[in-house]
């Protein structure tokens, strides 16, 4: 099976090499848990291994993306080239529409041979309608589009809580190939941060919850480690 190395420091070894190629993970996470860095560093280790990959962004403009992930990750020096050289392409469409979404993804893929998609965030797609059947229905049709093109993808969900324990499944657990949560963990007089792999269609993987980093060089997942 081929695999995509998501190229962030431990994850791929939780993941037995990688995201099979072509399939669609979501990245569960409550606020600030670190959705945005995790998929900037996805997209950014695919463009350095020659991967062209798009970031659609629906909440956050381009220019703050990048400025945010310059001062996140001061270390990923390559940033703007990337971004200048069209390896690393961030959009924001006008429209908070799947139907839009899915044609950027097409055009990328023809024109630009786009081999690793984010999609950020699926919260505020789902906002946009009215009813929840309605956004069940196209996220559905969504995916079997995205299943006939040649990409991997990552899409961030808001996690409707930050606690392990409280997390109730939602439509996205189910029609995903994949799903990776990023937890912001009570301690006492701190949070830690944690990422758990819950579910990775196609493949054996690590279940357990491991503690992470954000660090100028880029996500650090501690495999093997206990989250204290
Ligand atoms: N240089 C840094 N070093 C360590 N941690 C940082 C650094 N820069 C940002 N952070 C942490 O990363 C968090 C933001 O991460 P990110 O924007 O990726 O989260 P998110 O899950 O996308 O948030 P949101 O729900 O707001 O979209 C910040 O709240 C901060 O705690
Ligand atoms: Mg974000």
């Amino acid at each position: 099976m081929d695999r995509v190395k998501t190229g962030i420091a431990g994850l791929d070894e939780m993941l037995n090499g990688g995201i099979p190629a072509g399939r669609h993970v979501a990245l569960y996470g409550g606020p600030g848990a670190g959705k945005t860095s995790f998929c900037f560093e996805f997209l950014y280790r695919g463009a350095l291994e020659g991967e062209p990959g798009l970031y659609i962004s629906l909440e956050e403009t381009s220019e703050d993306i990048i400025e945010n992930m310059k001062s996140t990750f001061p270390m990923l020096k390559d940033t703007a080239s990337l971004v200048e050289e069209n390896k690393l392409e961030i959009v924001k469409p006008d429209k908070l529409d799947l139907e839009e979404v899915a044609n950027l993804l097409e055009d990328r893929i023809t024109s630009n041979g786009i081999k690793r998609a984010v999609i950020d965030s699926a919260t505020m797609i789902r906002m946009s309608f009215a009813t929840e059947i309605e956004y069940r229905q196209t996220l559905f049709e969504f995916l079997s589009l995205l299943r006939n093109l040649d990409v991997t993808s990552i899409t961030t969900v808001e996690a409707n809580s930050a606690r392990r324990e409280e997390m109730k499944f939602d439509i996205e657990h189910f029609v995903m190939d994949g799903i990776i949560n990023l937890y912001n963990i009570d301690r006492e007089d701190r949070r830690v941060r944690a990422l758990e792999i819950f579910k990775m269609r196609g493949t054996d993987h690590s279940r357990d919850l491991v503690p992470f980093k954000v660090t100028p060089q880029g996500f650090k997942v501690y495999v093997g480690e206990k989250v204290f």
